[in-house]
C-alpha cells in the first residue's frame, strides 16, 4: 500500500471480528481500528481477547495512564502528566547522546497535555525548539516549566461555577 492508501480507513466491520473469535475461540483475537477511548475498548473487550488503541492515544497519550488499573487489575504507574515527563527526560538525555535527534522523540509527547492548561504552549515550545541545533532534554524541562507557569495563573471563571 502506498503511505495514503495506509492512512485511510476502511470500513470497520467489529461484528466479523467477534464472530471470528466466536467461530474459532481458541485463536487470541485482537481487534484494533476505530478505538477512540477506553470505554469503546473496553465494549469490545467484551468479545475479543484484546483490544488496540493507535490514533486516539497518539493524540491523547495521557488515555493510557489508567489503563493498568482499570483493566489489568494493577495500580497505575504514574500519578500525573509531568511525572511522566520527568521519567522519561533521563531516557531523552541518554539517546541524544547517541545523537538520535529530539524531535524524533518529542513528537510523541506533543499531545501529552491535550485538554489540559498549558496544552498550546507546551506544543509550541517543543514544535519551535526541538529542532535547533545541539536541542537536548532542556527543551523539554523549559516547556514543562512553561505549562506548570500557566496552570498556576488563577483560571477566569464563567460565575457559573464552570472553570473554562
Ligand atoms: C503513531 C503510529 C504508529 C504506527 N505504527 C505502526 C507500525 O509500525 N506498524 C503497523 O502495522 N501499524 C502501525 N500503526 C497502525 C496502528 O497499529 C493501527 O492499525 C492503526 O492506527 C488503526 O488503529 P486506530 O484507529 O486505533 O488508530 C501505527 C499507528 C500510529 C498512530
Amino acid at each position: 500500500m502506498s503511505p495514503k492508501q495506509n492512512r485511510e480507513v476502511p470500513p470497520l466491520r467489529y461484528e466479523f471480528v467477534h464472530r471470528i473469535k466466536r467461530d474459532f475461540p481458541d485463536l487470541e483475537v485482537i481487534l484494533n481500528g476505530g478505538v477512540t477511548s477506553l470505554d469503546a475498548a473496553a465494549a469490545q473487550a467484551i468479545h475479543v481477547d484484546g483490544v488496540m488503541i493507535g490514533r486516539a492515544a497518539y493524540r491523547d497519550p495521557w488515555m493510557l495512564a489508567v489503563v493498568d488499573s482499570r483493566f489489568f487489575g494493577a495500580s497505575d504507574p504514574l500519578a500525573s502528566r509531568r511525572e511522566a515527563v520527568l521519567g522519561y527526560l533521563p531516557y531523552v538525555a541518554r539517546q541524544c547522546e547517541e545523537g538520535v535527534p529530539l524531535h524524533a522523540m518529542t513528537r510523541h509527547i506533543l499531545g501529552l497535555f491535550n485538554g489540559q492548561r498549558g496544552a498550546k504552549r507546551w506544543r509550541r515550545h517543543l514544535s519551535e525548539n526541538a529542532r535547533s541545533t545541539n536541542a537536548g532534554a532542556k527543551v523539554i524541562e523549559s516547556a514543562l516549566t512553561l505549562v506548570a507557569a500557566e496552570a498556576a495563573i488563577p483560571p477566569r471563571h464563567t460565575g457559573g461555577g464552570v472553570y473554562l
